[in-house]
């Protein structure tokens, strides 16, 4: 399973990088907003650091202007993968920018159906929202399986992505469906190492060493 990191802060994705954890990264007009900083800057920084995919989603809405912004932010760097909304127009610049060899990550996806739209128009990435479905009371990790199964009954090459992760129960259970990815808040990312046991567990240990006065170096 390969880990994406959900946000624009590159300091946040530098500290994860160093740790081994980031195999790409995922953006959206939210995320650049929430980090002040200009799209086309912010998103060369990160493609820089990061060998991975680095998702940088289009504003426009209408075919002809997703395809024009498209190509820009693909001229970031190789590594940049273009990310459309999942509507007619969006699949439709899928179906083009994926033609002409560009990395497409259709974001916005809510249903099976759309998932399999999105793979027909090439798509490398789709990316169900987990959070946001179980938000209005759905299913999102329901979602993510019946992804997994339609793909894998006719052997879609798109790659699920599972997205708007905001447990680490959430990362747990799309490892275990067979999502391909997960992208989550860096905070989401760096709770996964946390348990109540080893906390406690740390805590005697650390006593027992001073009351016996162990000492390494
Ligand atoms: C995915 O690519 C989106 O950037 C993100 O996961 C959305 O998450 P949210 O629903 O927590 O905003």
């Amino acid at each position: 399973m390969k880990f994406f990191v959900d946000t624009a802060d590159v300091d946040a994705i530098r500290e994860l990088n160093d740790l081994g954890f980031v195999d790409g990264v995922t953006t959206n007009p939210s995320l650049i907003k929430k980090s002040g900083r200009d799209i086309l800057e912010v998103t060369k920084e990160i493609c820089d650091m990061v060998d991975g995919p680095v998702s940088a989603e289009v504003v426009a809405l209408d075919y002809d202007s997703m395809v024009i912004e498209g190509r820009k932010l693909a001229t970031i760097a190789d590594n940049v993968v273009i990310k459309l909304p999942l509507t007619l127009d969006g699949l439709k610049a899928c179906k083009t920018l994926s033609g002409e060899g560009h990395q497409i990550n259709v974001t916005l996806c809510f249903s099976v159906n759309q998932a399999i739209l999105a793979a027909k128009a090439g798509a490398t990435f789709i990316s169900p929202f987990v959070g946001r479905l179980d938000d209005i009371n759905l299913d999102g990790l329901e979602l993510i399986e019946d992804i997994r199964t339609v793909y894998d009954n006719y052997g879609f090459e798109t790659e699920i992505l599972a997205a708007s992760i905001r447990s680490v129960n959430h990362i747990s259970d799309c490892a275990k469906i067979g999502a391909d990815v997960i992208t989550a808040p860096p905070a989401v990312i760096k709770a996964m190492a946390n348990h109540i046991l080893t906390d406690k567990g740390l805590a005697q240990f650390v006593k027992d060493a001073e009351d016996a006065g162990i000492k390494i170096v």
